[in-house]
C-alpha cells in the first residue's frame, strides 16, 4: 500500500491490495444484472429494506418492494459515430471507467491532495447506472480501503440506497474529488477543479438519468451555484452544461449522511426520505405508501 506522504510522481502503486476495480470492489459485479432475484432473495431484501428504513427514517413508512430498476432502451447507435454514454453498452462503460481509473485517476498528481493520500477513491457501482451519487472526498476509511462511503457516513448512504429499494450495486457512487482532503476538510477550489474532468467524464459515460448531490461541495459544483444545501434540496434541479451531453440530467441535492448522522432529527430524515422518493419517482421505481 502507498505510504502517506509519499511522492506524488510515484503515483500510487497498490502491490499488496486488490485493485479497485468498478464493479469488483467488495461486491462482485453482475454486469447484465440478468439474474432473477429468487423468492428467497426477494424475502432477504425486503427485510433487509425494512430494517434500513427503520433504521433511517423512523418506523412510519411502508418499505418499497424489493426491485430492479426499469430497462432503459439503447437507442440505436447513428453509423460512423463513436459511441457515447447514452449508446455505449453496460461493458463498454465498464471498460472506459476501468481503463479510466487505471491509466489516470490511480498515478494522479494533478492537485495537491495527492501528496496525503493512501489510495484514490474513483468510486464504484453499475457502470450503467440510472442514479449516481456523488459526496465529497474520501475520509479516513475510504483513503484506506480506496472505496467510496464505506465509513459511517457509507453505512448510512448505504441504508438510504436500501430504503429505496436498490443496492450498492445498482447504482454508483463517486466523489468531487478522488484523494482525501486531510483532516477531512472540504476540498478547496482548486482541487475541485483538477479533480473535475474525472467526474464529468464517470457521468458522461454512465448517463444517468438522476444525479444525487449529497451536502454543499457537490451540489454547488454540479449545479455551479453558492446557494446552500438547505435551500435546494428537495427540488430537482436540471444540470447545467458542464459536457457534451449532460445538460438536463435532472439533480437532486440532499443532505450529506454525515450532516444527517451529526443532527439525527426527525426532522432532517423525513426531509431526506421525502427527497429519496422524488428520486425514486423519477426513475418510476414504486413510492412507498404511508400506512
Ligand atoms: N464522505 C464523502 O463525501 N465521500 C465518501 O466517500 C465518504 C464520506
Ligand atoms: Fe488528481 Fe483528483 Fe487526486 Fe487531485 S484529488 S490528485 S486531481 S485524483
Amino acid at each position: 500500500m502507498a505510504s502517506a506522504g509519499m511522492a506524488c510522481s510515484v503515483g500510487s502503486p497498490m502491490p499488496d491490495t486488490p485493485p479497485v476495480l468498478v464493479g469488483r470492489v467488495g461486491m462482485p459485479y453482475n454486469p447484465g444484472m440478468t439474474d432473477a432475484p429468487s423468492e428467497y432473495d426477494q424475502l432477504i431484501s425486503a427485510a433487509g429494506q425494512l430494517v434500513a428504513i427503520e433504521g433511517l427514517l423512523g418506523a412510519d413508512f411502508v418499505p418499497a418492494r424489493p426491485q430492479s430498476l426499469p430497462q432503459l432502451q439503447q437507442p440505436a447507435q447513428p453509423a460512423g459515430q463513436a459511441p457515447t454514454g447514452a449508446t455505449m453498452t453496460r461493458d463498454q462503460k465498464a471498460d472506459a471507467l476501468g481503463e479510466m481509473d487505471a491509466n489516470e485517476v490511480k498515478g494522479c498528481v494533478k492537485c495537491g491532495l495527492c501528496k496525503g493520500r493512501t489510495n484514490t477513491v474513483f468510486g464504484e457501482g453499475d457502470p450503467d447506472a440510472d442514479v449516481v451519487f456523488v459526496g465529497e472526498g474520501p475520509g479516513a476509511d475510504e483513503d484506506v480501503t480506496g472505496r467510496p462511503f464505506v465509513g459511517r457516513a457509507g453505512e448510512l448512504l448505504t441504508k438510504m440506497i436500501t430504503a429505496m429499494g436498490l443496492s450498492r450495486r445498482q447504482v454508483f457512487i463517486a466523489n468531487i474529488v478522488k484523494c482525501r482532503p486531510p483532516g477531512n476538510r472540504a476540498p478547496a477550489p482548486e482541487e475541485v477543479a483538477a479533480c473535475w474532468g474525472y467526474l464529468v467524464r464517470q457521468l458522461q459515460i454512465i448517463a444517468p438519468k438522476v444525479i444525487v448531490t449529497l451536502g454543499n461541495p457537490s451540489t454547488q459544483a454540479l449545479l455551479n451555484t453558492r446557494v446552500g444545501i438547505t435551500k435546494m434540496r428537495g427540488t430537482f434541479q436540471e444540470l447545467p452544461h458542464i459536457g457534451p451531453d449532460l445538460e438536463g440530467i435532472r439533480v437532486m441535492p440532499t443532505f450529506h449522511p454525515a450532516y444527517i448522522l451529526r443532527q439525527y432529527t426527525p426532522e432532517n430524515r423525513r426531509k431526506v426520505w421525502s427527497d429519496l422518493q422524488q428520486v425514486m419517482a423519477a426513475l418510476s421505481l414504486t413510492v412507498p405508501d404511508r400506512k
